[in-house]
């Protein structure tokens, strides 16, 4: 079930190139992200400017590469896609630029995971539309300065705190995508279930935007899962049965949360008698990646009240607790805590 919340594009992804919004008036929720967005496109194009650079900042599958595409869309520009781990050097992201026409968005996923050196040149690149290249080694050494098209940076990222002061000083807008309402989600599956031809009523939708942890990738891979349900029963249409039993299956409680999540309130709750714990030490205990943890479970786990944060590190609440089935009194432990 991990594989739900990777934060990687999976293939899966491909086959949803049409589900992709493509227009910012089919992009569902994110009302104050897309009404800055709507406002700073239009006066681009009053002004004959190119957009701003944009640092899109938001837990995975929240809509970032959707927004992307959007963008290069609505401005007409041509998009570039690339991320941070891939441009090595600064020859990689010299070779990026100057392949730019004016007014193409340049789209750097993971843009907090540009190596130092090259976060240097996309600086000057950003603001002056300049690139600084070193010719030569040694004492014989010396900086070319290039020109590049003007263009949009577009940058996404799991957090912005993530971004080294001067890279996010230099974008001139900073939206930070929050979960999704259940009423959106709903709307979401909706939509997706219209265009991929799957019969669904009001129940069954909402039924899985609940469980959509908030995100809209989420709520589009669920409604495949239970499509293949469907399919494999030869229903030609999404019963609260089928949603029901997929979910069992699936391992996926009331709320959203999968084998994983359970295990990370588990661990808090018995190796840590309910906290604190830090970030590092819960890893640990989990068995997985700190940065994995913190990118991908606990934004949700957080923003769902199922654990909160403390000065002195991660605690379970009340919520967290009944969602592994047992409350604070049952483990005998007297300490009060707020949610
Ligand atoms: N606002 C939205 N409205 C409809 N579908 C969305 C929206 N945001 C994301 N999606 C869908 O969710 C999936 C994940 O979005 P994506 O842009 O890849 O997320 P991110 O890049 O933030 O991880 C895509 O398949 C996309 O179609
Ligand atoms: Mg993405």
């Amino acid at each position: 079930m991990g594989r739900l919340l990777s934060s990687e594009p999976q293939n899966e992804d491909e086959s949803f190139v049409s589900i992709r919004p493509l227009s910012l008036g089919e992009y569902i929720g994110q009302s104050n992200v897309k009404e800055r967005l709507s406002i700073a496109i239009q006066a681009a194009k009053i002004r004959g400017d190119v957009l701003d650079h944009v640092l899109l900042a938001g837990p995975p599958g929240l809509g970032k590469t959707t927004l992307a595409t959007i963008i290069a869309h609505e401005t007409g520009g041509r998009l570039h896609t690339t991320s941070g781990p891939v441009i090595e050097r600064q020859g990689d992201l010299a070779a990026v630029l100057t392949s730019l026409s004016s007014g193409d968005v340049l789209f750097i996923d993971e843009i907090h995971r540009l190596p130092h050196a090259v976060e240097e040149v996309l600086y000057a690149a950003m603001e002056d539309f300049k690139l600084d290249i070193l010719v030569g080694k040694g004492p014989g050494a010396r900086t070319v300065r290039l020109s590049v098209n003007p263009f949009t940076l577009v940058g996404a990222t799991t957090r912005s705190g993530l971004l080294t002061p001067p890279l996010r000083n230099r974008f001139g807008m900073v939206l930070e995508l929050d979960f999704y309402k259940v009423e959106e989600l709903k709307t979401i599956v909706e939509r997706t279930a219209r265009i991929l031809g799957v019969k669904i009523d009001d129940a069954c939708a909402m039924e899985i935007a609940k469980r959509s942890r908030g995100t809209p990738r989420v709520a589009n891979r669920l409604l495949k899962r239970i499509r293949d349900f469907a399919t494999v029963k030869s229903k030609e249409e999404i019963t609260l049965e089928i949603v029901e039993e997929a979910f069992k299956s699936m391992n996926i409680d009331e709320y959203g949360l999968d084998e994983t999540d359970r295990k990370i309130l588990t661990k808090i709750a018995h190796d840590y008698r309910g906290g604190p714990v830090g970030l590092n030490a819960l890893a640990a205990t989990v068995g997985m990646e700190a940065e994995t943890i913190s990118e991908v479970y606990e934004p949700y786990l957080l923003q769902g009240g199922f654990i909160a944060r403390t000065s002195r590190g991660r605690i379970l609440t009340t919520k967290g607790y009944s969602a592994i089935g047992e409350s604070l009194i049952n483990l005998g432990n007297s300490e009060l805590r707020s949610d």
